[in-house]
C-alpha cells in the first residue's frame, strides 16, 4: 500500500501544473486518499464482504467527495485532479496512468446486472464534468473534452469533445446551444400540441359531418 501510494504521489507530482510539493500531495489530495480507500474496498468486495465495503467507500466518499464503488476496478497511478463529484461505478475498469478530473461520472445505462459501466485504457483523460455512459471503451490515450456526454467507444489517440461527444470539427450543428438545449432536437412539447391540433381537426370534420 506504501509502495503504491508513494507511486500516484509521484505521478501526481509530474502530470500536475501546480506543481505541489510532497506534502501537499500527501496530505491535501482528495484523488489519492480516494483510490486508497478504494483498495481497501475492493479487497473487502473480492473477500465478500459487501457491507463492509460499502461502508468503506461511503466513509470515503464522505472524506472526499469521490464515489467509486468497491467493485469498480482500478489500475496504477490514477490520478483523480480535484476529484470532488466523481462517480465511478460498480463495473467500471479503469487501466494505468488514467487522468480524471472533477465531476466525472463513469456510469451506466441500464438497470441490469451485469457490465454497464466504462472501460478506460492506458493514459485515457477524461475532462472535467465529462459523462461517460455504457459499457463503451475509451481507447489507450484517448481524450474526452470537458462536460461532454460520451455513450459510443473512442478509439485509442482520438479526442471527443460535446454533447453527444465528437471528434472536434464533427461536431458541428449537434453543440449544445444555452441551458443544453441541442439545435433541431425533438421537441415533445410542441409535437403534443401537433398531435391535439390534429385530433380537434379531425372532431370538427365529424362534428361538421353529422351536423
Ligand atoms: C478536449 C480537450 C482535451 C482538447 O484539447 P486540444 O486537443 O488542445 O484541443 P483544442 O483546444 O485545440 O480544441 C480543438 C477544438 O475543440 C473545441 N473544444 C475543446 N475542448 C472542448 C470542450 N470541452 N467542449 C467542446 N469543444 C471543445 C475547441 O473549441 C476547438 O474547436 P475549433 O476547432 O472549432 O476551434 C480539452 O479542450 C479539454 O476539454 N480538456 C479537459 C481539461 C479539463 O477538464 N480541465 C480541468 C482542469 S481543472
Amino acid at each position: 500500500m506504501i509502495r503504491e501510494a508513494l507511486e500516484i504521489v509521484r505521478a501526481i507530482r509530474a502530470r500536475d501544473p501546480a506543481q505541489p510539493t510532497f506534502a501537499e500531495v500527501v496530505l491535501c489530495y482528495a484523488g489519492l486518499h480516494a483510490v486508497l480507500w478504494h483498495r481497501l474496498s475492493h479487497r473487502l468486495w473480492r473477500m465478500g464482504l459487501r457491507a463492509p465495503a460499502r461502508c468503506v467507500s461511503h466513509l470515503s466518499r464522505f472524506l472526499t467527495g469521490i464515489e467509486i464503488h468497491p467493485g469498480a476496478r482500478i489500475g496504477r497511478r490514477l490520478f483523480i485532479d480535484h476529484g470532488m463529484g466523481v462517480v465511478i461505478g460498480e463495473t467500471a475498469e479503469i487501466g494505468d496512468d488514467v487522468l480524471i478530473y472533477h465531476g466525472v461520472t463513469l456510469g451506466g445505462l441500464t438497470t441490469k446486472p451485469g457490465k454497464r459501466h466504462p472501460t478506460l485504457e492506458d493514459g485515457a483523460i477524461i475532462g472535467a464534468g465529462a459523462q461517460v455512459l455504457g459499457p463503451i471503451l475509451i481507447g489507450r490515450n484517448a481524450r474526452v473534452g470537458a462536460n461532454a456526454v460520451c455513450v459510443d467507444p473512442v478509439p485509442e489517440g482520438v479526442t471527443v469533445v460535446g454533447i453527444p461527444a465528437r471528434p472536434p470539427g464533427k461536431t458541428k450543428g449537434s453543440q449544445t446551444a444555452g441551458y443544453g438545449i441541442v439545435p433541431d432536437a425533438p421537441d415533445p412539447v410542441a409535437e403534443q400540441i401537433a398531435a391535439l391540433r390534429v385530433e380537434i381537426a379531425v372532431l370538427r370534420e365529424r362534428n361538421s359531418l353529422g351536423a
